[in-house]
């Protein structure tokens, strides 16, 4: 068996269930586990709470030049339960960067180029070992464009507003789908087209639509994918 520890990225719109998918892999895998979008959130959480950021979107980017090294951003990761813990600064952000003030916000802050070029060397730093599953939009394109896998995930904008509508209400929030649908659409605009790393696939990414597929048959797809990869490495 060749045993190679691979460097999987997987990329693709919002709500798709990328980070479901990745973790699972991680735990079959035994690799690490790295939620880029939650990198993102805690940033965007951060600057909420620092009067940063205005209700229309507008950073204050001189501010939070000076204030970008020293957002401390960590994981912990639980592979048995596939847990992913997100803390800024220490502090455990997990919920609250899941929430839509946070969601509605983030586009914003994701767009900058000095947040991104603090993020993507983060997550090389965390990638250099190789045994690691990334999730987000710019990860085989911009951080590992030589990953041994390369996934793009997609389903319809309708497909997608109904799980994370069903994710929120399932913990309390009072939302409505129209809302969520439109932040689903508003988001994949936003990451389509702002100038640095807009959200595309890569040449040599593998697509999986899963807006007709079970969980079971997307996974079922991508261990394949994986053997394959392995197969290419050997
Ligand atoms: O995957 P997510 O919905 O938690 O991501 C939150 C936001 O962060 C999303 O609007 C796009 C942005 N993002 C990004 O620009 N680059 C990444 N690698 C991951 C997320």
């Amino acid at each position: 068996m060749n045993d190679k520890k691979l460097t999987i990225a997987i990329d693709g719109f919002s709500s798709c269930g990328k980070s479901t998918v990745a973790k699972e892999l991680a735990r079959k895998l035994g690799y690490v586990y790295v939620d880029t979008g939650a990198m993102y959130r805690a940033v965007t959480l951060y600057c909420m709470r620092n009067g940063l950021i205005a209700d229309d979107g507008t950073v204050d980017e001189a501010a939070l030049r000076r204030d970008i090294e020293k957002i401390g951003i960590s994981f912990i990761y639980d592979p048995q339960t596939s847990k992913n813990t997100t803390l800024l600064n220490g502090e455990v952000v997990e919920d609250e960067i899941r929430r839509i003030e946070v969601s509605n916000k983030v586009s914003y802050v994701s767009r900058i180029d000095f947040v991104r070029a603090q993020m993507v060397k983060l997550q090389q730093d965390m990638g250099r070992q190789g045994g690691i599953v990334m999730d987000g939009r710019d990860i085989g394109t911009v951080v590992f464009p030589n990953a041994d896998l390369k996934i793009f995930m997609t389903a319809s904008p309708e497909v997608r507003a109904q799980r994370r509508f069903d994710e929120l209400t399932a913990k309390g929030e009072k939302v409505t789908f129209d809302e969520i649908l439109e932040n689903v659409t508003q988001r994949d605009y936003i990451d389509q087209h702002r100038e640095v790393s807009p959200l595309r696939q890569a040449d040599d990414a593998r697509v999986v639509d899963n807006s007709q597929m079970t969980r079971d048959e997307q996974f079922e797809l991508i261990l394949k994918m994986v053997d394959e990869a392995k197969e290419a490495n050997a």
